[in-house]
């Protein structure tokens, strides 16, 4: 959570911070702040509660001039979001300023010390303590600023990734990082910093991801250099980045949800891509091929994951468990670390993280490799901390997800764990070869069909229009259908505000049928499988009590049709499949809702899209 952006070359900042901050709002959009050094010599900082724009509005007539600067746009922890909890933040001398994504856990000892030696703080920020900490050691010490970041870095407990500007010395900017994102761009004469590489992309393709507790020393004219907090010199690797603009664009679209649920299609075939072969009946996992033998022989599957991730979590469940005949445990990653959980070595631990970022994950990750169990990554960003904290694992590659309501990262993370569930099944030898082949196919046929779902977008918005009212809303669902029916609930409080419940469509009578009257509309997945019937009974239980009924049904059903208020038809496939094209009508709905009640889509309030605190 928080974007940081940094600019030193031989451009204006000020309108490659702007750009880089609006890129990074997904990663929070409570204030942002920005600091220029203008060629004076002057120190330039403005910042605001709200987003980037009320910042771009605020700056408008002043100083923006020059060309180094910082930008942050924030996602509150420490203190509540005001125009003085923005970032940047001043050093006691004012000379120094930084910007900081991530928590110093021990910021309170700090800032006691620091009180007890005559500093006095502006904000409620750790950020504020780190920074006037790191000129407290260089004055005391007589230090160059590098080295005091050194020093002050090995005393901080926590997470960071900072950028600090002096306005003495108009040529440099330190950045540092540990748990927390960061991207160095090398253009020519000039570097671009940043959380991720989307406000860099346009500028440069050439890239360093610095490590955990690693400090870069950007200066002007002279090459990159990077030092270990304990003052070990490191040559940094070039990435050279495979992220095009346009994929961080709308496109055309209204919001970026919406050209993500489109781009359905065509993510969900990219998750397979090479991977899948129907005609010749080949599946290659690339990350899991070397831990064949682990997989077959293990106890049984960790899932680890939060939110979205979670419920793909859920549907890998179901698909290990059946085609391959591990047991599976789903587990919230919060709950999981804190709670001196069993882990076995031979037990396989699975990290899905569209971000990953996730703090939770992480440190479940870190809990799990501890206990000598093997972790397998499903994350979407490539490079990311949860990709490079694991054994080894499979990209999604659904490509950059902007919205912060996970859609395409959900439909590849079941892509790619179907898949790798059919791996194992196979190699385990606890899947038929014509139900392997046959699953093959329908896989293949997937994105045909989410394309077909798509198709009804007017249906769909015509159903949100009746429901935009709603202050309540049920999701069922049983088998496969269950975990859609929680992300389906998901999707519509995340974005809509409307308080809405998923639950498996049996367990609704020892609980929420209690709820149901006329005001209340039921979401279900009906389609045909092994629970139909038990399904329908259920939707028989709503309409009894008056409940509106939404239905999601296999093509060409009339009877679920004949007692249901609407219903959105989606193409027959695999039961074990349907998730991957019943999510849609939900994630659809949701969107229309959301923008039928004026919501900000792609940034509900309260929320963000890489959650790097626990
Ligand atoms: C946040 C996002 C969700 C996401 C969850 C887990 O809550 O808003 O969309 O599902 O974090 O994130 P991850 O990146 O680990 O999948």
């Amino acid at each position: 959570m928080c974007g940081i952006v940094g600019y030193l070359g031989n451009k204006e900042a000020y309108p490659i911070l702007i750009k880089g901050l609006k890129r990074l709002e997904y990663r929070g959009y409570d204030s942002a702040g920005i600091a220029l050094l203008n060629k004076n010599g002057e120190l330039n900082v403005y910042k605001k509660k709200g987003k980037v724009s009320e910042l771009e509005a605020f700056a408008k007539g002043k100083d923006i001039t020059g060309t180094m600067g910082i930008g942050h746009t924030r996602w509150a922890t420490h203190g509540e979001p005001n125009d003085v909890n923005s970032h940047p933040h001043y050093s006691q001398s004012k000379n120094l300023v930084m910007i900081h994504n991530g928590i110093i856990e021990n910021y309170a000892s700090l800032k006691e010390g620091l009180t007890k030696r005559g500093h006095t703080f502006m904000s409620q920020t750790d950020t504020e303590v780190l920074i006037h900490l790191i000129e407290d050691i260089r004055q005391h010490e007589n230090m160059k600023l590098g080295h005091a970041v050194m020093v002050a870095l090995n005393q901080v407990i926590g997470a960071y990734a900072i950028v600090i500007m002096d306005k003495n010395d108009p040529d440099t900017l330190f950045a540092a990082k540990k748990g927390s994102p960061m991207v160095i761009g090398i253009g020519k004469d000039e570097y671009f910093i940043a959380s991720d590489a989307s406000p860099i992309v346009e500028y440069t393709k050439n890239v360093v991801y610095l490590e955990d507790e690693q400090i870069a020393i950007v200066r002007r004219g002279e090459e990159l250099k990077i030092r270990t907090i304990k003052d070990k010199e490191i040559t940094p690797y070039i990435h050279e980045l495979e992220m095009e603009l346009e994929a961080i664009e709308k496109g055309g679209y209204d919001h970026f949800m919406l050209k993500e649920i489109y781009e359905q299609p065509r993510s969900v075939f990219d998750s397979m891509r090479g991977r899948l072969n129907s005609e010749t009946g080949h599946l290659k996992m690339g990350g899991i091929e070397e831990y064949e033998t682990k997989f077959s022989n293990a106890r049984r599957i960790l899932i680890v994951a939060c939110g979205t991730s979670w419920h793909a979590g859920l549907v890998a469940e179901y698909l290990f468990e059946e085609y391959a005949r591990i047991p599976v445990e789903v587990e919230y990653a919060s709950e999981f670390r804190y709670r001196n959980p069993v882990i076995y070595p031979e037990d396989i631990v699975i990290a899905i993280s569209q971000s990953g970022e996730t703090a939770d994950t992480l440190a479940a990750i870190e809990l799990a490799k501890s206990k000598g169990a093997t972790i397998f990554g499903v994350c979407n960003v490539v490079g990311s901390s949860i990709a490079r904290a694991t054994h080894a694992g499979s990209y999604t590659h659904a490509g950059p997800e902007i919205g912060v309501a996970s859609t395409k990262a959900f439909t590849a993370q079941v892509t790619v764990l179907t898949l790798m569930a059919l791996h194992v099944a196979k190699v385990k030898g606890t899947i038929a070869e014509s139900r392997y082949r046959q699953l093959l196919y329908e896989i293949e046929a997937i994105p045909q069909k989410i394309e077909e779902v798509l198709k009804q977008n007017e249906l769909i918005k015509k159903i949100a229009s009746t429901y935009q009212h709603a202050s309540n809303a049920l999701y069922l669902g049983r088998g496969y259908s269950f975990p859609v029916a929680l992300e389906g609930a998901l999707k519509l409080k995340e974005i809509s505000y409307i308080h809405a419940e998923g639950y498996p469509a049996a367990e609704m009578k020892h609980g929420p049928i209690a709820l149901i009257d006329e005001e209340m509309p039921v979401f279900v997945i009906a389609t045909k499988g092994a629970n139909y019937e038990k399904v329908v009974s259920n939707i028989q239980e709503v309409k009894a009590r008056k409940g509106k009924i939404i239905a999601v049904v296999t093509a060409g059903d009339h009877d679920v049709k004949g007692m249901s208020d609407h219903v959105i038809e989606i193409p027959e496939t695999d039961e074990t499949l349907v998730p991957l094209v019943s999510v849609i009508p939900w994630q659809l709905l949701s969107y229309h809702i959301a923008v039928m009640r004026g919501c900000n889509v792609d940034q509900p309030r309260n929320l963000a899209k890489s959650v790097t605190v626990e």
